[in-house]
Protein backbone atom coordinates (compact mmCIF):
# COMPACT_ATOMS: atom_id res chain seq x y z
CA UNK A 1 0.00 0.00 0.00
CA UNK A 2 1.51 3.67 -1.40
CA UNK A 3 1.86 5.68 1.48
CA UNK A 4 3.16 9.39 -0.15
CA UNK A 5 2.17 12.54 0.45
CA UNK A 6 0.50 14.33 -2.13
CA UNK A 7 0.07 17.45 -2.52
CA UNK A 8 -3.08 17.41 -5.58
CA UNK A 9 -3.51 20.94 -6.99
CA UNK A 10 -7.86 21.26 -8.31
CA UNK A 11 -8.45 18.77 -6.52
CA UNK A 12 -12.10 20.35 -6.10
CA UNK A 13 -12.49 20.04 -10.11
CA UNK A 14 -13.65 17.27 -12.34
CA UNK A 15 -10.37 15.52 -12.98
CA UNK A 16 -8.54 16.43 -10.01
CA UNK A 17 -11.05 15.11 -7.62
CA UNK A 18 -11.01 11.90 -9.51
CA UNK A 19 -7.25 11.81 -9.12
CA UNK A 20 -6.86 12.52 -5.32
CA UNK A 21 -9.51 10.33 -4.11
CA UNK A 22 -7.99 7.71 -6.52
CA UNK A 23 -4.82 8.59 -4.43
CA UNK A 24 -6.22 8.94 -0.98
CA UNK A 25 -8.22 5.01 -1.82
CA UNK A 26 -4.51 3.29 -1.99
CA UNK A 27 -3.05 4.93 1.50
CA UNK A 28 -1.41 7.79 -0.32
CA UNK A 29 -1.64 11.20 2.39
CA UNK A 30 -3.72 13.41 0.13
CA UNK A 31 -3.66 17.28 0.52
CA UNK A 32 -5.86 18.87 -1.90
CA UNK A 33 -5.20 22.73 -3.32
CA UNK A 34 -8.43 24.67 -4.81
CA UNK A 35 -9.51 28.12 -5.13
CA UNK A 36 -12.89 27.57 -5.80
CA UNK A 37 -12.62 29.31 -9.02
CA UNK A 38 -16.45 30.82 -10.40
CA UNK A 39 -16.02 29.42 -14.18
CA UNK A 40 -18.53 27.12 -13.30
CA UNK A 41 -20.58 26.22 -9.78
CA UNK A 42 -18.46 27.03 -6.68
CA UNK A 43 -21.35 25.24 -4.51
CA UNK A 44 -20.25 22.34 -6.27
CA UNK A 45 -16.83 22.41 -6.12
CA UNK A 46 -17.34 22.93 -1.87
CA UNK A 47 -20.01 20.10 -1.95
CA UNK A 48 -16.86 17.92 -3.83
CA UNK A 49 -14.54 19.29 -1.14
CA UNK A 50 -16.05 18.74 1.82
CA UNK A 51 -17.46 14.90 0.72
CA UNK A 52 -13.64 14.28 0.09
CA UNK A 53 -12.90 14.93 3.42
CA UNK A 54 -15.69 12.99 4.79
CA UNK A 55 -15.37 10.34 2.96
CA UNK A 56 -11.20 9.91 2.50
CA UNK A 57 -9.99 12.54 4.78
CA UNK A 58 -8.21 14.63 2.11
CA UNK A 59 -8.11 18.65 3.41
CA UNK A 60 -8.59 21.11 0.48
CA UNK A 61 -6.49 24.03 1.51
CA UNK A 62 -8.19 26.99 -0.39
CA UNK A 63 -5.33 28.84 -2.21
CA UNK A 64 -4.83 30.38 -5.60
CA UNK A 65 -1.84 29.22 -7.63
CA UNK A 66 -1.31 32.76 -8.32
CA UNK A 67 -0.01 33.39 -4.36
CA UNK A 68 3.27 33.09 -4.86
CA UNK A 69 4.14 33.51 -1.16
CA UNK A 70 1.20 31.43 -0.02
CA UNK A 71 2.42 28.01 -2.05
CA UNK A 72 5.98 28.80 -0.91
CA UNK A 73 4.51 28.44 2.89
CA UNK A 74 2.80 25.50 2.44
CA UNK A 75 5.94 23.96 0.60
CA UNK A 76 7.69 24.91 3.58
CA UNK A 77 5.61 23.84 6.28
CA UNK A 78 5.12 20.36 4.83
CA UNK A 79 7.09 17.75 2.99
CA UNK A 80 5.59 16.40 -0.46
CA UNK A 81 6.62 13.61 -2.52
CA UNK A 82 4.91 14.57 -5.45
CA UNK A 83 2.51 17.50 -6.97
CA UNK A 84 -0.21 16.50 -9.16
CA UNK A 85 -0.71 19.70 -10.90
CA UNK A 86 -4.41 19.89 -12.51
CA UNK A 87 -5.55 23.56 -10.90
CA UNK A 88 -6.11 25.56 -14.62
CA UNK A 89 -8.38 27.62 -16.15
CA UNK A 90 -9.73 24.77 -19.35
CA UNK A 91 -11.88 26.49 -20.98
CA UNK A 92 -11.23 27.10 -24.96
CA UNK A 93 -13.37 29.10 -26.05
CA UNK A 94 -13.24 31.45 -22.61
CA UNK A 95 -9.25 31.62 -22.88
CA UNK A 96 -10.14 33.20 -26.34
CA UNK A 97 -12.19 36.12 -24.64
CA UNK A 98 -9.59 36.12 -21.65
CA UNK A 99 -6.09 35.15 -22.28
CA UNK A 100 -4.50 37.31 -19.54
CA UNK A 101 -6.24 35.06 -16.99
CA UNK A 102 -5.26 31.85 -18.99
CA UNK A 103 -1.12 32.73 -19.12
CA UNK A 104 -1.45 33.96 -14.96
CA UNK A 105 -3.15 30.42 -14.12
CA UNK A 106 -2.06 28.02 -16.65
CA UNK A 107 1.58 29.45 -16.96
CA UNK A 108 2.73 31.25 -14.41
CA UNK A 109 0.62 29.47 -11.74
CA UNK A 110 2.24 26.59 -12.87
CA UNK A 111 5.99 28.35 -12.26
CA UNK A 112 4.72 29.36 -8.72
CA UNK A 113 3.96 25.32 -8.00
CA UNK A 114 7.33 24.89 -9.93
CA UNK A 115 9.62 27.22 -8.00
CA UNK A 116 7.79 26.78 -4.60
CA UNK A 117 7.97 22.99 -4.81
CA UNK A 118 11.86 23.45 -5.76
CA UNK A 119 12.36 25.43 -2.76
CA UNK A 120 10.72 23.03 -0.23
CA UNK A 121 12.72 19.90 -1.82
CA UNK A 122 9.93 18.28 -3.46
CA UNK A 123 11.11 16.82 -6.81
CA UNK A 124 8.57 15.04 -8.28
CA UNK A 125 5.52 17.12 -10.48
CA UNK A 126 2.97 15.57 -12.69
CA UNK A 127 1.35 18.14 -14.71
CA UNK A 128 -2.10 18.04 -16.63
CA UNK A 129 -1.21 19.24 -19.97
CA UNK A 130 -3.89 18.95 -22.92
CA UNK A 131 -4.33 17.65 -26.39
CA UNK A 132 -4.85 21.18 -27.70
CA UNK A 133 -1.51 21.73 -27.74
CA UNK A 134 -0.82 19.71 -30.94
CA UNK A 135 -3.40 22.37 -32.89
CA UNK A 136 -4.70 22.01 -36.28
CA UNK A 137 -0.98 20.86 -37.95
CA UNK A 138 -0.94 17.70 -36.60
CA UNK A 139 -1.22 14.28 -38.30
CA UNK A 140 -3.00 11.65 -36.82
CA UNK A 141 -2.51 10.06 -34.41
CA UNK A 142 -0.75 12.31 -32.49
CA UNK A 143 2.99 11.43 -31.08
CA UNK A 144 4.32 13.49 -28.13
CA UNK A 145 7.28 14.57 -30.70
CA UNK A 146 4.62 16.13 -33.16
CA UNK A 147 5.06 19.67 -33.44
CA UNK A 148 3.03 21.64 -30.69
CA UNK A 149 3.82 25.26 -31.58
CA UNK A 150 0.72 26.14 -33.40
CA UNK A 151 -1.77 26.45 -30.90
CA UNK A 152 -5.07 27.59 -31.72
CA UNK A 153 -5.92 29.39 -28.90
CA UNK A 154 -4.51 31.15 -25.32
CA UNK A 155 -5.35 27.81 -23.41
CA UNK A 156 -3.34 25.72 -25.92
CA UNK A 157 -0.24 27.81 -25.79
CA UNK A 158 -0.08 28.87 -21.69
CA UNK A 159 -0.13 25.11 -21.57
CA UNK A 160 2.38 24.43 -23.63
CA UNK A 161 4.49 26.92 -22.24
CA UNK A 162 4.39 25.02 -18.64
CA UNK A 163 4.86 22.04 -20.40
CA UNK A 164 8.65 23.80 -21.70
CA UNK A 165 8.93 25.57 -18.37
CA UNK A 166 8.92 21.97 -17.11
CA UNK A 167 11.78 21.22 -18.72
CA UNK A 168 13.80 24.55 -17.47
CA UNK A 169 13.23 23.47 -14.09
CA UNK A 170 13.82 19.46 -15.16
CA UNK A 171 17.99 21.07 -16.56
CA UNK A 172 18.18 23.51 -13.69
CA UNK A 173 17.21 21.53 -10.96
CA UNK A 174 16.77 18.13 -11.33
CA UNK A 175 12.89 18.62 -11.08
CA UNK A 176 11.21 15.50 -12.42
CA UNK A 177 8.55 16.28 -14.73
CA UNK A 178 5.71 14.31 -16.64
CA UNK A 179 3.04 16.23 -18.53
CA UNK A 180 0.20 13.89 -19.57
CA UNK A 181 -1.60 15.44 -22.33
CA UNK A 182 -5.42 15.03 -21.64
CA UNK A 183 -7.94 14.29 -24.17
CA UNK A 184 -11.35 15.47 -23.82
CA UNK A 185 -12.44 13.56 -20.39
CA UNK A 186 -15.57 12.37 -20.09
CA UNK A 187 -17.54 10.62 -16.84
CA UNK A 188 -19.11 10.85 -13.66
CA UNK A 189 -18.30 14.84 -12.32
CA UNK A 190 -18.25 15.89 -15.84
CA UNK A 191 -17.58 19.89 -16.00
CA UNK A 192 -20.47 21.48 -17.38
CA UNK A 193 -19.53 23.87 -19.51
CA UNK A 194 -18.01 20.54 -21.69
CA UNK A 195 -19.93 18.61 -24.83
CA UNK A 196 -20.88 15.06 -22.35
CA UNK A 197 -22.14 17.55 -19.74
CA UNK A 198 -24.16 19.28 -21.82
CA UNK A 199 -25.43 16.53 -23.98
CA UNK A 200 -26.66 14.79 -20.69
CA UNK A 201 -28.38 18.06 -20.06
CA UNK A 202 -30.26 18.53 -23.11
CA UNK A 203 -31.73 14.77 -23.11
CA UNK A 204 -32.62 15.40 -19.25
CA UNK A 205 -33.80 18.90 -19.64
CA UNK A 206 -34.96 19.71 -23.30
CA UNK A 207 -31.63 22.87 -23.17
CA UNK A 208 -31.14 23.58 -27.04
CA UNK A 209 -27.29 22.89 -27.19
CA UNK A 210 -24.92 24.30 -30.17
CA UNK A 211 -22.78 21.50 -31.87
CA UNK A 212 -20.33 22.56 -34.14
CA UNK A 213 -20.96 21.14 -37.67
CA UNK A 214 -23.87 19.21 -36.73
CA UNK A 215 -21.00 17.28 -34.73
CA UNK A 216 -20.26 15.74 -38.19
CA UNK A 217 -16.27 15.37 -39.10
CA UNK A 218 -15.34 16.25 -36.00
CA UNK A 219 -13.89 13.72 -33.91
CA UNK A 220 -12.63 13.82 -30.20
CA UNK A 221 -10.49 10.74 -27.81
CA UNK A 222 -12.58 10.44 -25.81
CA UNK A 223 -11.68 9.21 -22.44
CA UNK A 224 -13.22 7.89 -19.84
CA UNK A 225 -11.68 10.11 -16.38
CA UNK A 226 -11.73 6.94 -14.02
CA UNK A 227 -8.61 5.35 -16.97
CA UNK A 228 -7.30 9.01 -16.80
CA UNK A 229 -7.06 9.01 -13.14
CA UNK A 230 -5.04 5.68 -13.38
CA UNK A 231 -2.82 7.25 -15.61
CA UNK A 232 -1.93 9.82 -13.20
CA UNK A 233 -1.77 7.51 -10.48
CA UNK A 234 0.59 5.66 -12.50
CA UNK A 235 2.79 8.40 -13.65
CA UNK A 236 2.60 9.23 -9.27
CA UNK A 237 4.33 5.77 -9.17
CA UNK A 238 6.95 6.54 -11.91
CA UNK A 239 9.06 9.20 -12.05
CA UNK A 240 10.80 9.62 -15.06
CA UNK A 241 13.12 12.83 -15.45
CA UNK A 242 10.62 14.72 -18.26
CA UNK A 243 8.47 13.68 -20.14
CA UNK A 244 5.33 14.11 -22.15
CA UNK A 245 2.75 11.63 -22.74
CA UNK A 246 -0.54 11.21 -24.42
CA UNK A 247 -3.42 9.82 -22.09
CA UNK A 248 -5.87 9.63 -24.31
CA UNK A 249 -8.20 6.13 -25.32
CA UNK A 250 -6.91 6.02 -28.78
CA UNK A 251 -9.68 5.74 -30.52
CA UNK A 252 -11.37 8.92 -31.45
CA UNK A 253 -15.38 8.98 -32.14
CA UNK A 254 -17.41 11.49 -34.69
CA UNK A 255 -18.99 13.75 -32.28
CA UNK A 256 -22.20 13.02 -33.77
CA UNK A 257 -21.71 9.17 -32.93
CA UNK A 258 -21.04 10.26 -29.59
CA UNK A 259 -23.83 12.15 -29.04
CA UNK A 260 -26.29 9.22 -30.45
CA UNK A 261 -24.61 6.74 -28.14
CA UNK A 262 -25.24 9.07 -24.97
CA UNK A 263 -29.23 9.19 -25.93
CA UNK A 264 -29.14 5.76 -26.83
CA UNK A 265 -27.79 4.80 -23.21
CA UNK A 266 -30.34 7.22 -21.92
CA UNK A 267 -32.86 6.47 -23.92
CA UNK A 268 -34.02 10.26 -25.17
CA UNK A 269 -32.82 12.99 -27.81
CA UNK A 270 -30.68 15.91 -26.92
CA UNK A 271 -32.11 19.01 -28.68
CA UNK A 272 -29.38 19.79 -31.18
CA UNK A 273 -27.97 23.14 -33.26
CA UNK A 274 -25.63 22.69 -35.32
CA UNK A 275 -23.68 26.05 -35.80
CA UNK A 276 -20.14 26.57 -37.49
CA UNK A 277 -16.94 25.04 -35.80
CA UNK A 278 -14.76 28.25 -34.27
CA UNK A 279 -11.56 28.95 -35.21
CA UNK A 280 -10.03 28.18 -32.33
CA UNK A 281 -11.98 23.90 -31.72
CA UNK A 282 -9.90 21.53 -33.40
CA UNK A 283 -11.03 19.41 -36.15
CA UNK A 284 -10.00 16.37 -34.38
CA UNK A 285 -7.92 14.61 -31.69
CA UNK A 286 -6.29 11.61 -32.04
CA UNK A 287 -4.33 10.00 -28.95
CA UNK A 288 -0.94 7.66 -30.09
CA UNK A 289 -0.77 6.34 -26.57
CA UNK A 290 2.07 3.73 -27.59
CA UNK A 291 4.25 5.76 -24.76
CA UNK A 292 1.96 5.82 -21.95
CA UNK A 293 1.67 1.63 -22.15
CA UNK A 294 5.18 1.42 -22.64
CA UNK A 295 6.54 3.93 -20.01
CA UNK A 296 3.41 3.95 -17.33
CA UNK A 297 2.07 0.61 -17.87
CA UNK A 298 -1.18 2.87 -19.05
CA UNK A 299 -4.78 0.73 -20.38
CA UNK A 300 -7.64 2.59 -20.70
CA UNK A 301 -9.92 -0.12 -20.23
CA UNK A 302 -13.73 1.88 -20.60
CA UNK A 303 -15.57 1.59 -23.78
CA UNK A 304 -17.33 4.66 -25.21
CA UNK A 305 -20.82 2.60 -24.11
CA UNK A 306 -19.90 1.90 -20.20
CA UNK A 307 -18.74 5.37 -19.83
CA UNK A 308 -21.33 7.19 -21.77
CA UNK A 309 -23.57 4.75 -19.18
CA UNK A 310 -21.81 5.82 -16.22
CA UNK A 311 -21.62 9.25 -17.02
CA UNK A 312 -25.81 9.10 -18.08
CA UNK A 313 -25.73 7.21 -14.35
CA UNK A 314 -23.99 9.87 -12.36
CA UNK A 315 -25.99 12.65 -13.98
CA UNK A 316 -29.14 11.11 -12.78
CA UNK A 317 -28.31 10.28 -9.63
CA UNK A 318 -25.74 13.43 -8.36
CA UNK A 319 -26.24 16.11 -10.52
CA UNK A 320 -26.85 18.66 -7.58
CA UNK A 321 -30.19 20.19 -8.03
CA UNK A 322 -29.29 23.88 -9.62
CA UNK A 323 -25.81 23.32 -10.09
CA UNK A 324 -25.77 24.27 -14.00
CA UNK A 325 -28.03 27.20 -12.77
CA UNK A 326 -25.47 28.39 -10.28
CA UNK A 327 -22.74 28.19 -12.76
CA UNK A 328 -21.74 32.11 -14.55
CA UNK A 329 -21.98 32.65 -17.57
CA UNK A 330 -20.80 29.60 -19.67
CA UNK A 331 -19.21 29.87 -22.83
CA UNK A 332 -20.61 27.45 -25.30
CA UNK A 333 -20.09 23.96 -24.94
CA UNK A 334 -16.63 23.09 -25.10
CA UNK A 335 -15.51 19.43 -26.63
CA UNK A 336 -11.84 19.19 -25.76
N1 LIG B 1 -11.40 17.76 -18.78
C1 LIG B 1 -10.70 17.60 -19.91
O1 LIG B 1 -11.17 17.03 -20.89
C2 LIG B 1 -9.29 18.10 -19.99
C3 LIG B 1 -8.61 18.00 -21.21
C4 LIG B 1 -7.31 18.45 -21.28
C5 LIG B 1 -6.67 18.96 -20.19
N2 LIG B 1 -7.35 19.07 -19.01
C6 LIG B 1 -6.63 19.65 -17.87
O2 LIG B 1 -6.92 18.88 -16.71
C7 LIG B 1 -6.99 19.72 -15.58
C8 LIG B 1 -8.32 19.52 -14.86
O3 LIG B 1 -9.36 19.87 -15.76
P1 LIG B 1 -10.90 19.70 -15.35
O4 LIG B 1 -11.64 19.38 -16.56
O5 LIG B 1 -10.98 18.86 -14.14
O6 LIG B 1 -11.25 21.22 -14.98
P2 LIG B 1 -11.96 21.81 -13.66
O7 LIG B 1 -12.22 23.24 -13.99
O8 LIG B 1 -13.08 20.95 -13.25
O9 LIG B 1 -10.81 21.71 -12.57
C9 LIG B 1 -9.82 22.70 -12.39
C10 LIG B 1 -9.81 23.08 -10.93
O10 LIG B 1 -8.77 24.07 -10.76
C11 LIG B 1 -9.26 25.07 -9.89
N3 LIG B 1 -8.57 26.34 -10.18
C12 LIG B 1 -8.76 27.16 -11.24
N4 LIG B 1 -7.95 28.23 -11.12
C13 LIG B 1 -7.23 28.06 -9.99
C14 LIG B 1 -6.25 28.84 -9.33
N5 LIG B 1 -5.85 30.02 -9.83
N6 LIG B 1 -5.73 28.38 -8.17
C15 LIG B 1 -6.13 27.20 -7.64
N7 LIG B 1 -7.10 26.43 -8.20
C16 LIG B 1 -7.62 26.85 -9.37
C17 LIG B 1 -10.74 25.18 -10.19
O11 LIG B 1 -11.47 25.75 -9.11
C18 LIG B 1 -11.11 23.72 -10.46
O12 LIG B 1 -11.59 23.09 -9.29
C19 LIG B 1 -6.76 21.14 -16.07
O13 LIG B 1 -5.40 21.45 -15.90
C20 LIG B 1 -7.10 21.05 -17.54
O14 LIG B 1 -6.41 22.04 -18.29
C21 LIG B 1 -8.64 18.66 -18.88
Amino acid sequence: MASNQILVTGSAGFVGSTVAERLAARGDRVLGLDCFDPYYSVAWKRRTAAAQRAQFGIETLETDVRDRDALRRLFESRRFDAVVHLAALAGIRASVARPERYVEVDLNGTQNVLDAARAGGCDHVVFASTSSVYGDAARAPFVEDDASDRPLQPYAAAKRGAEILGYAYHRLYGLRFTALRLFSVYGPRNRPDMMAYRIAESIERGTEIEVFDGGQGLWRDWTFVDDVADGFVRAVDVPLGYEIINLGRGEPIELRAFIEGLETVAGGRARVRSVPKPACDMQHTHADITKARVLLGYQPRTGIREGSAALWRWYRDHTLEGAASLAPARPTLSAA
